[in-house]
């Protein structure tokens, strides 16, 4: 049976489109050869944030070369965000690799292994990739609700790889939600690079909230998050949402990208500060124990020692969950790298990004201490031996010793914190929560 690979790079998106060109593929009759080592089809979906996952990239198509050139006999395909309109300089750059798919674009690449096997995807009989679900592997699966990406931020390559916002229906949504389901799946986190823009464009309007309410009649799901957050679009409306829903999970994903204004211009964010800040306090309102992780970026085009010192001034004043901070990578094609100057010395993003991963670790040290001694609910991902391991409805990781399964909520005592995780004794368990009528 022939067998294929996928090396997935990038973001929870990526990982989605990975798990559906899978089930593609395995509807076709291939194999997932789980190794890395050998197989007839080999898929690098790639991403293009910064520099950094290019590269990673770009290893993994030498290796692959190699194997080329020991006269193994397999069938190269690159998927992913690093593939844009014109694929010119990278057809050349790479001439060994059989294929170049945009995110998204499956056809192409199940063509491919039909054309392998021999046979035409008309004899096959053919199937609707909208509504080709991977058959899920845990009791947590991502759904995409929207796609792509209207924000144009300066730096940002993501919507000229991803394109213009497209929102999923609803019911093919609630279909995926409900296949899933009755596939074990417990727990959903719904996709968007701007999540809260669900529904605008659809001739339908509707919104994260009303998806949000129709996934809480959904037996068997028993949490639902969703990422990423974008400040400007996110309503009132649903953060009550996210407040009043029993099953989404008071857990937030914002990118905020820098304290200062005049950055937040450059960058063409579209919110002030101000406006982020309220936005926070809102949610904080509403969900007091509500977590909140961030986005910075550090570094770029004309960021001034002042308004770097503005974004350690927001971090103080937040006192965010989680801080995932990253250095200023220019990216070929955007506004900033056209018009801006990469003016800020290596050395000096280095250190300002130092700055922010000490000051990540102190606050991730400081929300997890505040969980010694409380229960929590934690939904058992992963199991060796006796020892399993879950995650709050904040997204922490615990570690704890039962003899529950994979896929149950258990409640758990927190009593040891360490720098990555915790450590609890499980109170109880129980199959599901009490659905609200
Ligand atoms: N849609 C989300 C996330 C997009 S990409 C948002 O609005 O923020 C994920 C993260 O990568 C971003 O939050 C940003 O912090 C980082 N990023 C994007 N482009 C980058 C670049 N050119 N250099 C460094 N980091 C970048
Ligand atoms: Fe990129 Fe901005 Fe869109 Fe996020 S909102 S994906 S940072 S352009
Ligand atoms: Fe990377 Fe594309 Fe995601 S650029 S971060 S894989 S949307």
């Amino acid at each position: 049976m022939a067998t294929f690979h996928i090396s997935t790079l990038g973001c929870q998106m990526n990982q989605a489109d990975s798990l559906k060109l899978s089930a593609g593929l395995q509807e076709l009759g291939y194999k997932d050869a789980i190794s890395e080592d050998k197989a007839d089809l080999f898929v690098i979906n790639t991403c293009s944030v910064r520099q950094h996952a290019e590269d990673r990239a770009y290893s993994k198509l030498g290796i692959l070369r190699k194997k080329r050139e020991h006269g193994e006999k397999f069938h190269i395909v690159v998927m992913g965000c690093m593939v844009g309109a014109n694929t010119k300089d990278l057809r050349r750059r790479f001439p060994y690799v059989d294929l170049w798919a945009r995110p998204q674009e499956f056809e192409p690449i199940l063509d491919l292994a039909v054309m392998e096997r021999d046979v035409s995807l008309g004899e096959l009989g053919a199937f609707d990739m909208a509504k080709t679900y991977a058959k899920p592997d845990g009791p947590t699966a991502y759904v995409p609700v929207i796609h792509g990406c209207d924000k144009f931020c300066t730096y940002c390559i993501v919507p000229l790889r991803r394109g213009r916002e497209e929102s999923r229906l609803p019911s093919d949504i609630l279909d995926e939600i409900n296949f899933l389901a009755d596939n074990g799946v417990k727990e959903v986190t719904l996709l968007g690079q701007t999540v809260e823009a669900y529904g605008h464009d659809l001739k339908e309007e509707t919104n994260l909230a009303e998806l949000f309410e129709a996934i809480e009649d959904i037996h068997g799901i028993a949490r639902t998050r969703f990422l990423t957050s974008y400040p400007k679009d996110m309503t009132d409306r649903i953060i009550d949402a996210v407040a009043d829903c029993s099953k989404v999970c008071e857990h937030f994903n914002i990118p905020v990208q820098s304290g200062s204004n005049a950055m937040l211009e450059r960058m063409r964010r579209g919110y002030r500060i101000e406006e982020f800040e309220e936005r926070v306090a809102k949610i904080r309102e509403r969900m007091p124990s509500a977590s909140i992780a961030t986005d910075i970026i550090v570094g770029c085009p004309g960021e001034t020692e002042s308004e770097f010192e503005e974004t350690l001034d927001l971090l103080e004043r937040t006192q965010f969950d989680v801080i995932h901070v990253a250095s200023y990578s220019p990216r070929p094609g955007t506004f900033a790298y056209r018009k801006l100057d990469d003016d800020v010395p290596k050395d000096l993003k280095k250190s300002r990004l130092h700055l922010i991963e000490e000051i990540h670790a102190s606050s991730a040290e400081k929300t997890k201490s505040a969980e010694l001694g409380k229960i929590v609910e934690i939904l058992v991902e992963k199991k060796t031996d006796d020892q399993l391991t879950g995650r709050t409805r904040k997204g922490q990781l615990v570690h704890f010793n039962s003899n529950a399964s994979i896929g149950d909520l258990v409640d758990v005592q927190i009593n040891e914190v360490t720098s990555w995780s915790m450590r609890g004794t499980q109170v109880g368990v129980f199959d599901l929560p009490i659905l609200s009528i």
